[in-house]
C-alpha cells in the first residue's frame, strides 16, 4: 500500500525533497545546495540546469536511501521559489538564458520608467502587486529584449517561460505538462488575480507573447506524472504552490486573519483575507494565498527580501561566525540595547518601502562594537523588518489574530523571543518548522483523496512552542524607534 507524500521543495539557495506520512510527519528528507550566480552588482542568476540536477539527486537519494519505489508513493507536490523567470525551447528543453532570480534588481530602470509613465496603479489593481523588479514580469521581457534571436523565436511559439515549479513540471513529466498553479501566476505580474486569467492589457505593456505561457491550475490538480527513466516514475503530480503560499497552508492558515511568517532566504508574513482581495494602503501586496475547485482564497503579504541571507552574509561574508547556530549563545549574551543597528537591504528594500535602489548599512558602531553586538543586530534586523509588515497590516486594520512561524531560522529561541517582545504579540511554533514542503504535500494528498477537507488537514497542526512578549512597550517602542531611524537614514 502507498505511504508517503513526496514534496518537492526549490528554494533559493537548496532544493530538498521530503517523504511525508499521511498524518503529516516527515519520515525522511534530502536537501542539496546549488551555486548562485552574481554576474554583476544587484544581478543574481541560477543555472536552470543545477536546479534540475539538484531536484533529481534529492529525489533519487531520498527513494534509495529509504528503499521507496514509485508504488509507495501517494502523490507529489512541488513548492518553489516565485518570480524566479526561466525561458527555455519547447522542442529541446535548453534554458535560453540562465534563470533570473527574485532577488535581482536589473530592471530597476524600467521599472521605475513604468512609474513614471503612471502605470502602477492600473497593474496593482489588476495584480496586486506594485512596480518592482522583484516579480517575473521585466525580467521576462529583460529576456526576451537582450538575448540575441529570443524575441524573434518566442514570436514564433518556439520558446516556453515558466517559474520554476512549471520548469520542473516540465521536466518531471517529460515535457508532457506545460503549468502552473495560481499561486505562482499570480506572482508575475502578467495574471490577473480577480479575473484568474492571463491579462491582455499586461500582456501588451511588456510586450510578452501569450504563447509563452503556461496554462494556470488550481493548486491541488491532475498535474501529470512523473516520466520514465526519472526517479518515482509513474508517481501522480497533484499539488503546486510557490513556496510562501505552501507555508500558509502547511501552517493549516485556513480561517481568515490567521498569519504566517517564514524565515528563509528572506523573510515572507501572509494573511489569509479570505474570499476577498483586499487593497493595502501601505504597500503590502495583495496574493493568491490558494486555489481549490475553482474559489479562491486570497491573502495580503508583505515580502522582505533578506532575512537568513543576513546569517549567511555574517557567516560567509564577513566570517564572523562559523556555523548558524553560533549565533543563538552570541545574542544571550549581549544586551538587546546595544545600540547597533543592521539594515540589510543588500538587495534594495521590499515591503513597506519599495526601494530597489537602497543597500545595506551598519550604525551604531562604536570602539567598543565587536562580533556579538554585530551578529545580534542581524538577528534583530529580522524581527524589526516582520515589525515594519506587522505595522503596515495594523495600519490597513488586518490585525493578524494568530502568528505561526517556520522556516529554518525559527530553531532560534533567542530569535523568536525577541519576535514576540518587538511585535508584542504571541508567536506560535509548530512541530514541523517545514511547513513549505508540508503544505504541498496536503496539497498533493487532497488531490489524491488521502483528505477530504481542510478540517481535516487543520486538525493535523500541532503547536511545539508559544512565545509570550515579556519586554515593556516603552522599550519596545524605543528599540523600534532606533530601527526606523536606521532605515530613514539609508535613504
Ligand atoms: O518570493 C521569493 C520567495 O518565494 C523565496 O523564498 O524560501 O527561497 O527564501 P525562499
Amino acid at each position: 500500500m502507498s505511504q508517503y507524500l513526496l514534496a518537492i521543495d526549490q528554494g533559493t539557495t537548496s532544493s530538498r525533497a521530503i517523504l511525508f506520512t499521511r498524518d503529516g510527519k516527515i519520515h525522511a528528507q534530502e536537501q542539496q545546495e546549488f551555486p548562485q550566480i552574481y554576474p554583476s552588482s544587484g544581478w543574481v542568476e541560477h543555472d536552470p540546469e543545477a536546479i534540475w540536477l539538484s531536484v533529481r539527486n534529492v529525489c533519487q537519494a531520498l527513494l534509495d536511501n529509504n528503499g521507496v519505489t514509485a508504488s509507495d508513493i501517494i502523490g507529489v507536490g512541488i513548492t518553489n521559489q516565485r518570480e524566479t523567470t526561466v525561458v527555455w525551447d519547447r522542442i529541446t528543453g535548453e534554458p535560453v538564458y540562465n534563470a533570473i532570480v527574485w532577488q535581482d534588481r536589473r530592471t530597476a530602470g524600467f521599472c521605475q520608467q513604468l512609474k513614471d509613465d503612471g502605470h502602477e496603479p492600473w497593474v496593482t489593481a489588476k495584480t496586486g502587486l506594485l512596480i518592482d523588479p522583484y516579480f517575473s514580469a521585466t525580467k521576462l521581457r529583460w529576456i526576451l529584449e537582450n538575448v540575441e534571436g529570443v524575441r524573434e523565436r518566442a514570436e514564433r511559439g518556439e520558446l516556453a517561460f515558466g517559474t520554476i515549479d512549471t520548469f520542473l513540471l516540465w521536466r518531471l513529466t517529460g515535457g508532457r505538462s506545460f503549468l502552473t498553479d495560481a499561486t505562482n501566476a499570480s506572482r508575475t505580474m502578467l495574471f490577473n488575480i480577480h479575473s484568474q486569467r492571463w491579462d491582455p492589457e499586461l500582456l501588451d505593456l511588456f510586450q510578452v507573447p501569450e504563447s509563452l505561457l503556461p496554462e494556470v491550475r488550481d493548486c491541488a490538480s491532475d498535474f501529470g506524472t512523473i516520466a520514465e527513466g526519472l526517479p518515482g516514475a509513474g508517481a501522480a503530480i497533484g499539488g503546486i504552490a510557490g513556496d510562501q503560499q505552501a507555508a500558509l497552508f502547511g501552517q493549516t492558515c485556513f480561517a481568515e486573519g490567521t498569519a504566517k511568517s517564514t524565515y528563509g532566504t528572506g523573510c515572507f508574513l501572509i494573511m489569509n483575507t479570505g474570499e476577498r482581495a483586499l487593497a493595502s494602503e501601505h504597500r503590502l501586496l495583495t496574493t493568491v494565498g490558494y486555489r481549490l475547485n475553482g474559489r479562491t482564497t486570497y491573502a495580503v503579504e508583505g515580502s522582505i527580501f533578506i532575512a537568513g541571507a543576513a546569517i549567511q552574509w555574517l557567516r560567509d561574508g564577513l566570517r564572523l561566525i562559523e556555523i548558524a547556530d553560533e549565533c543563538e549563545p552570541l545574542a544571550e549574551q549581549t544586551p538587546v540595547d546595544h545600540g547597533v543597528y543592521l539594515v540589510p537591504a543588500f538587495t534594495g528594500l521590499g515591503a513597506p518601502h519599495w526601494d530597489p535602489k537602497a543597500r545595506g548599512a551598519l550604525f551604531g558602531l562604536t570602539r567598543d562594537t565587536g562580533i556579538k553586538e554585530i551578529v545580534t543586530a542581524g538577528l534583530q534586523s529580522v524581527c524589526y523588518q516582520t515589525k515594519d509588515l506587522q505595522k503596515a497590516m495594523e495600519d490597513d486594520g488586518m490585525r493578524p489574530v494568530a502568528m505561526r512561524v517556520d522556516g529554518g531560522m525559527v530553531v532560534n529561541n533567542w530569535v523568536l523571543q525577541f519576535l514576540a517582545d518587538v511585535l508584542g504579540a504571541t508567536v506560535a511554533r509548530p512541530e514541523i518548522i517545514e511547513t513549505t514542503a508540508l503544505g504541498v504535500a496536503y496539497l498533493a494528498g487532497l488531490q489524491a483523496g488521502v483528505y477530504q477537507s481542510l478540517d481535516e488537514i487543520e486538525k493535523l497542526w500541532r503547536c511545539e512552542r508559544q512565545f509570550q512578549p515579556t519586554m515593556s512597550k516603552p522599550e519596545r517602542d524605543r528599540l523600534y524607534q532606533g530601527w526606523l531611524e536606521a532605515v530613514r537614514r539609508l535613504q
